[in-house]
């Protein structure tokens, strides 16, 4: 089986981080988000990936290619994001007559999908979804059951007036077919080839479409909330690893990477990680946070938040709920005429 994992599109919900950087790209608890969905693949024994590219093709590949991995990984460049069905269209050279999962480089899926493999491949099913009960369906591809339950009847895109409250999450399983079916769809509304339309063109014409349902949590990493939810999720899972000595109080569990000098009037709570080369004095760094490298905090309190790296902090008050993007400095200064200076990105959003 080949994996084909999603990183291009424009993230345009995630302005203005996304103006500078590709959406997948956006740490969680100090890793890109992208990485994760790599992780699953191979835990899934999955070694021949590739990975959909689109604006911002070099930094993806950069990225990604920082790192050693234990499998094939191969971009493939779409350009504009017409749509995930047309990834495929794109990736067909790439994938040729293999089964392959498509993983949407935006999504995370606290279990892996080592089970959601198995269950395609031991019922010989043609496709395979994940799907997972939410509040707003309407935001998701939306997943309708036959009267039994044990069938897929219907699939639609973001819904108005959603049949059921099963979001299709972005992971999926084909056999070849659905090159075929995404041949023979058209462009919807947004004007995309919707990846629902395709599997509704499978169900249509007698193909074995199955689905396994999500335990534990799943996110979709579209808008800053999420990412925030995201962050706290991971961070409730990591094991304490303090590589530094530091006379802070800690308390909870906390990572803490290598150069990174924290003084003692500091005092951290976690679930916290902080990344390499950060200098940290006189603050607070509260539950669920995250902070990248080489970022300075000084005379404030953070929490709830998550920080990219090389940005600088100072007598900042009280900071929550917070995403601050990379090189940003968040100030008090005394100097004359008082007031805030703010220097902003197009998009962005400041709660004062
Ligand atoms: O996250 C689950 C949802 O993902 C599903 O419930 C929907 O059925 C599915 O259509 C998709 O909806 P989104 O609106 O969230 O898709 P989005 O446009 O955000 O694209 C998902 C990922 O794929 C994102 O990482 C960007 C990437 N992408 C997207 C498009 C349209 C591409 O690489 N190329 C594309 O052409």
């Amino acid at each position: 089986m080949k994996a084909l994992i999603l990183s291009g599109g424009h993230g345009t919900r995630l302005r203005p981080l996304t103006y500078s950087q590709q959406k997948q790209l956006i740490p969680v608890a100090n890793k890109p988000v992208l990485f994760y969905a790599i992780e699953d693949v191979i835990e899934a024994g999955i070694h021949n990936i590739g990975i959909i590219v689109g604006p911002n093709a070099e930094q993806v590949k950069e990225t990604v290619m920082s790192r050693e991995w234990d499998a094939k990984i191969e971009f493939i460049y779409q350009g504009e994001p017409k749509g995930l069905a047309h990834a495929i269209l794109v990736a067909r050279e790439f994938l040729g007559d293999e089964d392959f999962v498509m993983y949407l480089g935006d999504n995370i899926l606290r279990e892996g999908i080592v089970r959601h493999k198995k269950h395609f491949e031991e019922n010989d099913f043609d496709a395979s979804i994940l799907l997972q009960e939410v509040p707003n369906p309407q935001q998701f591809g939306v997943a309708e059951l036959s009267e039994d339950g044990k069938t897929i009847k219907r699939l639609i895109e973001k819904p108005k007036v959603p049949p059921s409250n099963l979001a299709l999450v972005g992971i999926y399983f084909f056999k070849p077919i659905i090159h075929e079916a995404v041949r023979n769809i058209n462009p919807s509304w947004r004007n995309e080839l919707e990846i629902t339309d395709a599997i509704q063109w499978l169900i249509d014409h007698g193909y074995k479409v199955g689905w396994t349902k999500v335990t534990g949590w799943w996110k979709d990493t579209g808008k800053p909330e999420d990412l925030l939810d995201a962050n706290r999720l991971i961070l409730d899972d990591i094991e304490t690893d303090i590589k530094v000595i530091t006379k802070a109080r800690i308390h909870g569990r906390v990572v803490i990477e290598g150069g990174t000098e924290i003084d003692e009037n500091t005092v951290i709570k976690g679930p916290v990680v902080i990344g390499k080369n950060c200098r940290i004095k006189n603050a607070y760094i509260g539950p669920y946070t995250s902070i990248g490298d080489n970022v300075i905090i000084e005379n404030t309190e953070i929490e709830d938040s998550i920080v990219l790296e090389g940005s600088e902090i100072r007598n900042a008050g009280r900071i929550v709920e917070s995403l601050i993007g990379r090189g940003v400095k968040i100030i008090n200064g005394t100097s004359h005429p008082f007031g805030r200076k703010l220097v902003i990105g197009d998009n962005s959003r400041l709660i004062l």
